[in-house]
C-alpha cells in the first residue's frame, strides 16, 4: 500500500473479507471502495470492473477468502489482471486449498501474491510471510523496505519449519480431512448451514437461533469460535478446524445448547 497509494487513491475490496485491507488502505490515505460479493460469496466480477476508475490502484482478492472459505477462480483473477490494475491475491490459506494463482505472476507485472507462515506453519506470533512479485515490483518494494529484516527468532522458526515440512504438510492434510468431517457434522445439526470451505475454518449461517448466543454458550464451555452479526454477515458463525476430539466436543456442546 505504501508503494502504490497516494492520498485519495482507491482500493477495491470484495466484502465480506479480511479486515486488514481497509486498515492498511486508510493508514496510507487511500479510499476503500467496497464491492459486495454474491450470495454464494463469489466475487461480483461485473461490479468490480465497473468500480475501476483512474484513481483505482489496487484490487484485493483473497483466496481462500476469510471468513467465507471459498477460492477465487483463476478465470476471475485473469480477467481482473487484464484490466491493468494491480491485483493482490492474499493466499494466506493457500496450503489448505492447493489452489494458487502463482503461475500467472511470471507473465503479469500487475499481479502480486501474498503468503504467510501464520496458518499452515503456526507461526502467527512471529509475523513472517512472503510474497511473489514480478522482478520490477520486487525491486520497487526493496527500495521502500526498511533496512531491518525479518527478526532472528522468526528466521530460525522458518528454517526449522522448512526442515520439518513433511510433518507440517501431514498436519495440513489432517486438517483438510477433519474439515470435511466437521462440515458433515455441522450440517447434521439441522440449525446450521455450513458453506463449503477450502481453508482451515468453516463459515456457517445460523438457521435457527442467535449466533451471538451460541458463541456465548460455547465460550462458557471453553470453546472459542467467531460470530458475525453485521449487514453483510447476518447471524453467522466461523469455526476453526481442529483435531477430531475438538469437532466431537463442539458438536456435543451444540447439542446441549440448541
Ligand atoms: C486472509 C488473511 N490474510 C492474512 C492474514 C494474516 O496473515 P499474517 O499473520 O501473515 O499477517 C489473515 C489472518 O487472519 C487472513 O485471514
Amino acid at each position: 500500500m505504501r508503494l502504490l497509494l497516494e492520498p485519495g487513491d482507491e482500493v477495491i475490496n470484495c466484502v465480506p473479507t479480511f479486515g486488514m485491507y481497509p486498515f492498511s488502505t486508510q493508514v496510507c490515505g487511500g479510499r476503500v471502495v467496497e464491492v459486495p460479493r454474491h450470495e454464494d460469496f463469489e466475487i461480483d466480477l461485473d461490479r468490480v470492473k465497473a468500480a475501476i476508475n483512474k484513481q483505482t490502484k489496487v484490487i484485493f482478492l483473497t483466496s481462500p477468502n476469510n471468513p467465507t472459505g471459498n477460492v477465487t477462480p483463476e478465470r476471475d483473477i485473469r480477467e481482473l489482471v487484464s484490466t491493468g490494475v494491480m491485483v493482490v491475491v492474499d493466499e494466506a490459506y493457500y496450503e489448505f486449498s492447493g489452489v494458487t494463482a502463482s503461475p500467472l505472476v511470471g507473465d503479469h507485472e500487475n499481479l502480486a501474491i501474498l503468503r504467510s507462515f501464520s496458518k499452515w506453519a503456526g507461526l502467527a506470533g512471529l509475523r513472517v510471510g512472503y510474497g511473489l512479485f514480478s522482478p520490477q515490483v520486487a525491486a520497487y518494494l526493496m527500495r521502500i523496505k526498511p533496512p531491518y529484516n525479518v527478526n532472528s527468532a522468526a528466521q530460525v522458526a522458518v528454517r526449522e519449519s522448512l526442515e520439518d515440512i513433511d510433518h507440517l504438510q501431514a498436519v495440513v492434510r489432517d486438517i483438510i480431512a477433519e474439515r470435511e468431517r466437521l462440515f458433515v457434522r455441522l450440517q447434521e445439526t439441522g440449525f446450521l448451514k455450513p458453506f463449503p470451505s477450502q481453508a482451515n475454518f468453516i463459515l456457517c449461517s445460523v438457521l435457527n437461533g442467535q449466533a451471538q448466543e451460541i458463541h456465548q454458550e460455547l465460550c462458557q464451555r471453553g470453546i472459542f469460535i467467531r460470530y458475525y452479526d453485521n449487514p453483510l454477515l447476518r447471524n453467522f458463525l466461523r469455526i476453526s478446524v481442529g483435531k477430531p476430539e475438538h469437532t466431537d466436543a463442539l458438536i456435543e456442546a451444540l447439542k446441549e445448547i440448541c
